[in-house]
């Protein structure tokens, strides 16, 4: 299968790049096209011909779409769109990555597929409006949606890094810090991602899926793990949710667990649990402990 993967250099992307193999997939950065420009979007799938495209590109930063909901909405909304229309034009598949975000928190058990979102920041509105575009041009499509990614490359759109990276720099600065342990969601590793991505859209099963690593966890679970695995002590603090959530501009679910339940029922999920995965991307990073 010939695959362009949007976004090549982020940390999904750079993942897809691993897992596709190389003869098969044109990989495209944001230098190389820009998806909120149409005009180029068409050339480049008319000169292509790709037969599914990956579209990993987003606009990331939560708190800064908040004051520029039309930056948002230009990349997650009229980005996808565009994508959706071309891939139609020549008969391609696209899959689309969204988020856990595009839930409220308040169901507090794993979200499923059938659940109604309800953005609570700009960024969740455009990334649940991102969905809602492609959904609506393209049948051939794919949406994923997925939560608190962690991969080598780090994510380029939050200045690059991780959570795992920089909890993990915090603890080595020796510092007193602290990290919220009451907002819970399925940590993945984009590796998994991306190999899941690989395989689904092999197949005709179009639709969409929630798509993370198994069990659920916080940000302070994540770390106390993290720390585990790499055999270091390190003391820091549980903080609230409530007060991180009243300090940002853009508002966050503190509940946002996602259920692979579409996956399941195709059965394709044998995503594996996110202590597995953390222990794999430490190994792959080089810092786990021997
Ligand atoms: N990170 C998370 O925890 C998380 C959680 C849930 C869902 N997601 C979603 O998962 C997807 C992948 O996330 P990620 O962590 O891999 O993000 P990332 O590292 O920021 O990668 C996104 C890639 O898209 C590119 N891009 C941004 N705007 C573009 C545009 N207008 N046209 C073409 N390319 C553009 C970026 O390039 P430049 O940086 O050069 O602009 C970057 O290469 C995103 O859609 C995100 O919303 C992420």
């Amino acid at each position: 299968m010939k695959f362009m993967v949007i976004g090549a250099d982020g940390q999904l992307g750079t993942d897809l790049l691993k897992v596709i193999p190389m003869e098969e997939v044109l990989p495209l950065t944001a230098a190389d096209l820009d998806i909120t420009d149409r005009n180029k979007v068409f050339e480049l799938v008319y000169k292509h011909k790709p037969e599914m495209i990956v579209n990993t590109a987003g606009y990331s930063r939560v708190d800064e779409a908040e004051s520029d909901a039309e930056g948002a909405f230009a990349v997650n909304v009229e980005g996808a769109r565009n994508l959706a229309q071309a891939a139609r034009e020549i008969g391609a598949g696209l899959v689309h990555i969204s988020t856990d975000y595009v839930f409220s928190g308040k169901k507090n058990s794993p979200y499923q597929e059938s659940d109604r979102p309800e953005p609570l920041s700009v960024y969740a509105r455009s990334k649940l409006a991102g969905e809602e575009a492609v959904a609506g041009t393209l049948n051939r499509s794919f949406i994923i949606r997925t939560s608190g990614l962690f991969g080598v490359a780090g994510c380029l759109g939050k200045g690059g890094g991780n959570f795992i990276d920089s909890v993990i720099a915090k603890g080595k600065m020796g510092r007193p810090f602290s990290v919220v342990d009451d907002q819970f969601f399925s940590p993945t590793y984009t590796m998994d991602l991306a190999r899941k991505i690989s395989q689904l859209s092999r197949t005709e099963k179009f639709g969409l899926f929630h798509v993370v690593n198994h069990g659920a966890c916080s940000w302070y679970e994540l770390a106390v793990k993290t720390f585990e695995l790499i055999g270091l002590t390190i003391n820091f603090s549980p903080s609230r949710f409530a007060e991180l959530n009243a300090a940002t501009a853009a508002k966050r679910p503190s509940y946002s667990v996602l259920d692979n339940a579409h996956l399941r029922a195709v059965g394709l999920d044998d995503m594996r649990p996110w202590p597995e995965a953390l222990s794999a991307y430490l190994l792959e990073k080089g810092v786990a402990a021997q």
